[in-house]
């Protein structure tokens, strides 16, 4: 359980939209200000037909926000101010409609005008009907909320209002109350704050004529992650990314390319940096002389492509000199005898890291959520337990910072 003592002194700015669940929302009032907290209220109009303005007004001690065309409540307070005094949104019960309105960017009520006014974290804790919450609009939904930053508490399984049983109904103000105080705890704890960072990821794609290029299966996933942890502990990251099927991870300034030579010039457009990441799978090879037009079938045979070899961008960053980033991190994507060549690669390259994986076909690293990665050091090697993306950057990100809490 988080620890609640972070909530004392905190402003949450509490979204109740319409639905049943909105009774719970005023036990959370109360548990988030016997903390501490203070709670100021928006109210949607369904959720004013599910607590009344009198009993939130009430628990909050404050007035309650319901209209975005309220002479009183705009000019007591504008909907920038109102997103802005506070150090956190919670959205409870986050309905399908809001989540929907969320998603799509719309600003038609005073509560999805301050949603999308806000650069503060958001917490959804979404309730509604079992078949709502699975429906492939939600889930969509939901998930594209989610790539953008916005945290989610719930909902939990039980029985509904509506005597369905299954995912839909609001976690519980307690669990509520502890998401809240470990966002809290999460955006207390920026140990990179202050410094920049450019990570590398995806593929390259290397054109042979205009319409065929050369590429490789890299998802992106790993480097991608590793931005998003980085950004996470307050760094400012510069993502370079080549094509791939992800979203733009939060926090971070993305540079999409798609040639080797596009990822090394955005990557020296970024610099300084106090940190480079490089997890691209950075095409080896492009065609020598790319073809204006597209290659045709001519009966004279398969056309002969002369290749040439791309910049190394990992080893040109760790090059030594004034702009070189004080921390180089290189990945390794090996087939067997991993250790060894992935030790000779960090020497070659000049870079300070190399985060290694067995790449053999059948341990689904590529294109895979886990990972199983060796972290390479002057020092030593940390073998690391296999474990998702996601958690081998956030590792790979605590390491960072305290290889700058060292020096
Ligand atoms: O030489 P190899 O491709 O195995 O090295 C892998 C490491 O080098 C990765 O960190 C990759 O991002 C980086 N690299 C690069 N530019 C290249 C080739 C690899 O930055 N042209």
């Amino acid at each position: 359980m988080a620890d609640h003592a972070i909530l004392a002194g905190k402003r949450v700015l509490l979204v109740v939209a319409g639905g049943i669940a909105a009774y719970k929302s005023l036990d959370l009032i109360r548990r988030l200000r016997e903390r501490g907290a203070a709670v100021r209220a928006v109210l949607t109009e369904a959720g004013a037909r599910f607590v009344t303005p009198l009993s939130v007004q009430a628990l909050t001690e404050d007035t309650v926000y319901q209209d975005l065309w309220s002479l009183t409540d705009e000019s007591e307070m504008g909907h920038i101010r109102l997103s802005r005094e506070a150090d956190l949104l919670v959205v409870a019960p986050a309905t399908a409609n809001l989540l929907a309105r969320m998603a799509a960017g719309m600003a038609d009520d005073l509560a999805a005008t301050v949603l999308l006014a806000t650069d503060k974290p958001v917490l959804v804790a979404p309730a509604m009907n079992v078949r709502m919450w699975q429906h492939a609009a939600t889930r969509a939904n939901m998930a594209l909320l989610e790539s953008r930053g916005v945290r989610r508490i719930g909902p939990n399984e039980g029985v509904m209002a509506c005597n369905e049983y299954g995912p839909g109904r609001m976690a519980e103000p307690m669990e509520i109350v502890d998401a809240i105080a470990a966002i809290f705890a999460e955006d207390a704890h920026r140990p990179l704050a202050g410094r920049r960072a450019i990570v590398t990821s995806g593929p390259t794609h290397e054109p042979i004529d205009p319409v065929r290029y050369i590429a490789n299966r890299s998802s992106g996933k790993q480097g991608h992650a590793i931005a998003a942890a980085l950004a996470k502990l307050g760094a400012a990251v510069t993502l370079v990314s080549g094509p791939t099927r992800l979203p733009d991870p939060p926090g971070c300034s993305v540079a999409h390319i798609e040639t080797a030579r596009e990822m090394l010039a955005a990557c020296e457009a970024a610099l300084p940096a106090d940190i480079a990441v490089c997890a691209a799978a950075v095409a080896d090879w492009r065609v020598d002389t790319e073809s204006d037009r597209k290659l045709k079938k001519d009966g004279g045979g398969p056309p002969a492509l002369a290749l040439t070899e791309n910049p190394d961008i990992l080893a040109t960053l760790s090059r030594p000199g004034k702009r070189r980033p004080a921390l180089v991190v290189g990945f390794a994507a090996e087939t067997g005898d991993v250790l060894a060549y992935a030790t000779a690669k960090r020497t070659r390259k000049g870079c300070d890291w190399i985060v290694a994986n067995d790449v053999s076909p059948g341990t689904g690293t590529f294109g895979g959520s886990d990972n199983t990665v060796h972290l390479i050091r002057a020092d030593g090697v940390e073998s690391w337990p296999t474990m998702p993306k996601d958690a081998v950057a956030a590792r790979l990100a605590e390491a960072v910072a305290g290889y700058f809490a060292g020096k």
